[in-house]
């Protein structure tokens, strides 16, 4: 389904090469427990080849009242599988045309419901706010929402729920949320809502691979807009971090219901899975941020060894793909990744680290507060015109180049966010290997839980020996009209 040419593979690549290189020149940072971590994580877990990750293994670890977020709404006919059709394949998407769909995303923008008020009350200053970036992968998500649903004091947060796919059976999935308040929101500029224009693929875009005198010649729109490794502009990995973007300026500057909220908000994508105690950790390292550690200015409640983007995945995997093709000792890569999910939680439950933020290392379960964000906007055009289409290394530009108190991090050492998904966007495959994944997460947590909900918290120091500098962007956002378009999201 999808086509990844060479060159690409190598220009994501050498961008993180390049970094990992830099990083282990000149940043000293003692991150080597992760690694540990993963080799002796032994205890009650069995390693992955003895996991039982049937579907009635799953099932019998998900409490009954909540197997309804498991259950597809029953189609005529057919049963949608509950190991997962990754795909979108599996609903109906023909039931609505691009008007209709934009229609009702301008109608659920403007309405701004927010479901469960009457139940759990207005927002308080102090809740917790959690945005969730959706894309179309149902399945992560019904996980997601059983693990938000198991967790202690969920009823005072708000969710709010950003998308850019519009699909009835995700909308359907998410107004059943009953725990908590819960508010939908749409990225309007989505490549579904766009699909022949900007944002979306022009029919008169370059292509990509095309030489800049070529494209010139041929004068198709962007043809003075490579990006810094000499491509055009691909529309499907521009969009998630317009959408990033785009979710954090509505929640910050614009939503009625959280623009005055000085509390956190806590960043989350579909295919994660949170512990228990996520919100108490959290309140936990708020209070001691401010009791101990008054430079730091995020909270990441997850860490692992590397970047995670939609697209970035498909990329990797396509990586992999080429490697094994030369390699054919190797012919099972496939998931290097299972090691790197689960870092042994219960022998750091209760430590938190104080480090420079690293996009790599602490982009997942990200929380910081209107202040933080008000000094990330001020540099937006540091966010909005580098050159590379990750949003979390772009984030890393802006820290470095533009803010006057860089981001300083404290990290959870044992998670409480896990990655659930690997599959990637344009992974066909029904099953591979997120039961497995999901059925580990649950198991780890399982035999954690007397871990879990710490009275205190023990700090650690990451020792950086010297600054880093993040000298060139991964490319993808070269085309003046993402620089305009991003700009153009931002609320001041
Ligand atoms: C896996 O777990 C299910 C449910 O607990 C059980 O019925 C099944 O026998 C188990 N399968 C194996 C191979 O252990
Ligand atoms: C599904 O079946 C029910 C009756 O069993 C019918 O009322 C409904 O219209 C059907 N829906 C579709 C989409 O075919
Ligand atoms: C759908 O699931 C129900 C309940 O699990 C089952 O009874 C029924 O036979 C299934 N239908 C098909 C077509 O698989
Ligand atoms: C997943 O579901 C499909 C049906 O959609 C089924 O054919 C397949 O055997 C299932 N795989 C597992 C591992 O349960
Ligand atoms: C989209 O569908 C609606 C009915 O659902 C119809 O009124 C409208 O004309 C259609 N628009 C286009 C562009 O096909
Ligand atoms: C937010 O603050 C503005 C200005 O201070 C005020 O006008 C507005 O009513 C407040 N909104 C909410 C929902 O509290
Ligand atoms: C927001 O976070 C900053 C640290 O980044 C902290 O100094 C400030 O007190 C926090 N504001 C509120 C209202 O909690």
């Amino acid at each position: 389904m999808m086509i990844t040419g060479r060159s690409q593979i190598w220009r994501r690549r050498s961008g993180t090469t390049f970094w990992i290189r830099a990083g282990l020149v000149s940043f000293i940072v003692i991150f080597i427990w992760v690694q540990i971590g993963f080799v002796d994580f032994g205890g009650p877990i069995p390693p992955y080849s003895d996991i039982n990750d049937s579907q009635a293994a799953i099932l019998s670890m998900v409490p009954v009242v909540l197997h309804k977020f498991l259950a597809p709404k029953p189609k005529n006919g057919t049963n949608l599988s509950l190991n997962g059709s990754y795909s979108n394949l599996g609903y109906s998407k023909a039931a609505f045309n691009i008007s209709d769909i934009k229609r009702n995303i301008a109608q659920y923008n403007l309405q701004q419901t927010v479901y469960n008020e009457d139940l759990f009350g207005p927002l308080q200053s102090d809740s917790i706010v959690i945005v969730i970036q959706i894309h179309d992968r149902i399945t992560y998500l019904r996980h997601l929402i059983i693990s938000l649903a198991q967790a202690r004091d969920i009823r005072e947060a708000l969710l709010v729920f950003s998308h850019d796919y519009y699909d009835e059976e995700i909308n359907s999935l998410v107004q059943s949320v009953d725990f908590c308040k819960v508010i939908q929101i749409f990225y309007p500029y989505s490549i579904q809502t766009h699909p022949n224009e900007f944002p979306g693929e022009d029919p008169g875009d370059c292509q990509r691979d095309i030489k800049k005198d070529k494209a010139l010649q041929l004068k198709c729109n962007n043809a003075l807009y490579p990006d810094l490794y000499g491509h055009y502009r691909e529309a499907k990995f521009t969009q998630t971090k317009h959408h990033w973007w785009w979710k954090v300026n509505r929640v910050f500057n614009q939503l009625e219901v959280t623009r005055n909220h000085s509390g956190l908000v806590l960043f989350l994508e579909e295919d994660h899975y949170v512990a228990e105690d996520f919100i108490q950790i959290l309140r936990l390292m708020e209070k001691t941020c401010k009791e101990a550690c008054r430079q730091c200015n995020i909270l990441s409640l997850g860490t692992y060894l590397k970047t995670y983007n939609y697209y970035g995945d498909s990329k990797k995997k396509e990586a992999l793909h080429a490697k094994q093709q030369s390699n054919k000792k190797n012919a099972e890569v496939q998931p290097s990744w299972t090691f790197q999910v689960l870092p042994s939680l219960y022998q750091h439950s209760q430590k938190v680290e104080i480090t420079p933020w690293i996009s790599s290392k602490h982009n997942m379960g990200m929380a910081f507060n209107r202040t933080t964000w008000n000094e990330i906007v001020r540099c937006a055009p540091f966010f909005c015109k580098y050159d590379d289409y990750n949003w979390d290394w772009s984030l890393q530009h802006i820290s470095q180049n533009c803010l006057k108190h860089k981001l300083h991090a404290m990290v959870a050492r044992g998670p409480r966010v896990f990655h659930i998904g690997e599959c990637g966007v344009h992974h066909k495959k029904n099953n591979c290997g997120s039961a497995a994944v999901i059925s580990k997460v649950q198991q780890v947590l399982k035999s954690a839980k007397k871990h879990l909900f710490p009275d205190y918290l023990i700090l650690t120091y990451a020792t950086v020996l010297k600054k880093n500098k993040l000298r060139k962007g991964n490319g993808g956002w070269g085309d003046h009209r993402d620089h305009k378009l991003c700009m153009s999201m931002t609320i001041r």
